[in-house]
């Protein structure tokens, strides 16, 4: 072999092998993604981050804790040996959560304080900052979870629903926060954790007002982030996809005042409950700028969406128009 076939020879070879490597490699990444049912990144924190143990000891604010996430999120943080503070409307909900926390988390009572809360009546949210002060002395951690969903046509929608929806799901969660934020900030540590979901990155026919109220918390907490960095304080943003919980029972409509009533399905694809406050509870140990949590194929659509946007829109229109038409036509509902 002369010496130029034998440079030809192991340059063939070299490249053989880096073809293979990085097609096995990029295999493997696909593998894992699509049988994943968060981020990328939540997942590695998941198998080498990391345990929600470590947050054992720490005070956790959960709004919305009175079902659904917020509820799954209490025992989770609860489980990895948190103290908690339960807010929202329904007292005896609150109370409920707080019984379960007791005899099947094994938690002590004092560790657990109920402070109802209206996220609608802000002029109260500096209060409620005192109550958990004066009980617990700290707030290590306030999870903005409280949130209602909705479901109608942009057209049908009044204003006032969309001014409902804005209130409740973005400056109810922002008011709170500014009545935390000086605490944190005189300790020089703390960690926002904000529940969006997906529809804060993704238009969808149907949750026109509750998608532009997730977008907005984006706006809002991407910038505090850097705002309160030199303040030694995380800011998160949890973004999960359908979950199963009562979301559907509590959902704006086009109405002012209505709740939409419906149940959800038991075959639908949805994430379990525990299963989303676990995942949760993982982004928020590992104080993750952003995490993802749903079942596929949303998940690779929000993928798509961040990283090849144009396509994405393309198909949106094309998808989500299809979705549109079926709606109109009275051929599918809302849910
Ligand atoms: N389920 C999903 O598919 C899904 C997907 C993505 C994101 N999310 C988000 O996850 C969060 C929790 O929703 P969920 O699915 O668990 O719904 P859920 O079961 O209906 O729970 C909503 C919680 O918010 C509380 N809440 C509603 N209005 C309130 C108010 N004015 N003041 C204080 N608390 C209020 C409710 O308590 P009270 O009624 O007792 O006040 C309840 O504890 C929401 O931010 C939602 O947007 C849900």
């Amino acid at each position: 072999m002369t010496e130029t076939e034998s440079v030809k020879n192991g340059a063939t070879y070299f490249f053989t092998v880096a073809t293979v490597t990085i097609a096995v490699f990029i295999a493997a990444v696909g593998m894992v993604f699509m049988n994943t049912d968060c981020d990328l990144l939540l997942w590695a924190a998941d198998y080498i981050g990391s345990s929600p143990n470590v947050l054992a000891g720490q005070v956790v604010w959960i709004t919305g804790a009175s079902g659904g996430i917020g509820e799954a999120l209490a025992y989770a943080l609860g489980a990895a040996g948190c103290r908690l503070v339960l807010s929202a409307r329904r007292e005896h909900e609150l109370l409920r959560v707080k019984q379960n926390c007791l005899d099947k988390v094994g938690m002590k009572s004092s560790d657990i304080l109920v402070v109802p809360l209206d996220l609608l009546r802000m002029e109260m949210h500096p209060e409620a900052v005192s109550t958990v002060l004066t009980h617990f002395n700290q707030i290590d951690i306030l999870v903005n979870n409280a949130g209602r969903s909705q479901r109608a046509l942009w057209m049908k929608t009044s204003l006032e629903v969309d001014r409902e929806v804005l209130e409740l799901n973005t400056l109810g969660p922002v008011s709170l926060t500014k009545a935390v934020l000086p605490h944190m900030v005189k300790r020089q540590s703390g960690h926002i954790v904000v529940v969006s979901s997906i529809a804060g990155h993704l238009g969808t026919p149907g949750l026109g007002s509750y998608a532009a109220s997730k977008h907005a918390l984006h706006g809002f907490y991407d910038t505090l982030r850097l705002e309160v960095f030199d303040d030694n304080i995380t800011v998160s943003l949890l973004c999960p996809g359908p979950v199963f919980s009562d979301a559907l029972k509590h959902a704006f409509t086009h109405d002012k005042g209505q709740e939409l009533g419906a149940e959800m399905n038991p075959t639908e694809n949805r994430m379990q409950v525990d299963r989303c406050a676990y995942l949760m509870a993982v982004a928020i140990a590992n104080k993750l700028n952003e995490a993802w949590m749903s079942n596929q194929p949303e998940l690779s659509y929000v993928y798509f969406n961040q990283y090849m946007p144009t396509f994405a829109k393309w198909a949106a229109v094309h998808i989500g128009g299809k979705r549109l038409k079926k709606i109109k036509e009275g051929k599918t509902d809302l849910h």
